[in-house]
């Protein structure tokens, strides 16, 4: 198990690991938007890490083609596709607007 926190709400819980940010923010009852189901296809999930960028899995190419689509950069990761394989604590961002490519 990893801790998890999510902010601004400092929400946070023990979360499987393996598990994505996203299943976390569902998990702890975290509102997060998650517009296209979690397929990396519309940037409604991001979020900013704040601490354990190490401990999460590295982008792959579906985040990183999203990612860059939106104009995103590390620290920001998509919530669907970061997967937790230690502590994190990550800030939910004010807007979340979807990505039509
Ligand atoms: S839920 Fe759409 S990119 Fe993560």
């Amino acid at each position: 198990m990893s801790k998890v926190t999510f902010y601004p709400s400092g929400k946070s819980g023990d979360v499987p690991e393996k598990k994505s940010l996203l299943e976390a923010a569902q998990f702890l009852g975290v509102p997060l938007p998650h517009e296209c189901g979690g397929f990396a296809s519309c940037s409604t999930c991001r979020v900013v890490v704040i601490e354990g960028h190490e401990n999460l899995t590295g982008i792959e190419f579906e985040e990183e083609d999203m990612m860059d689509l939106a104009a995103l950069l590390p620290p920001h990761r998509l919530a669907c596709q970061a997967k937790i394989l230690g502590d994190v604590t990550v800030q939910i961002p004010g807007e979340s607007k979807a990505i039509k490519p």
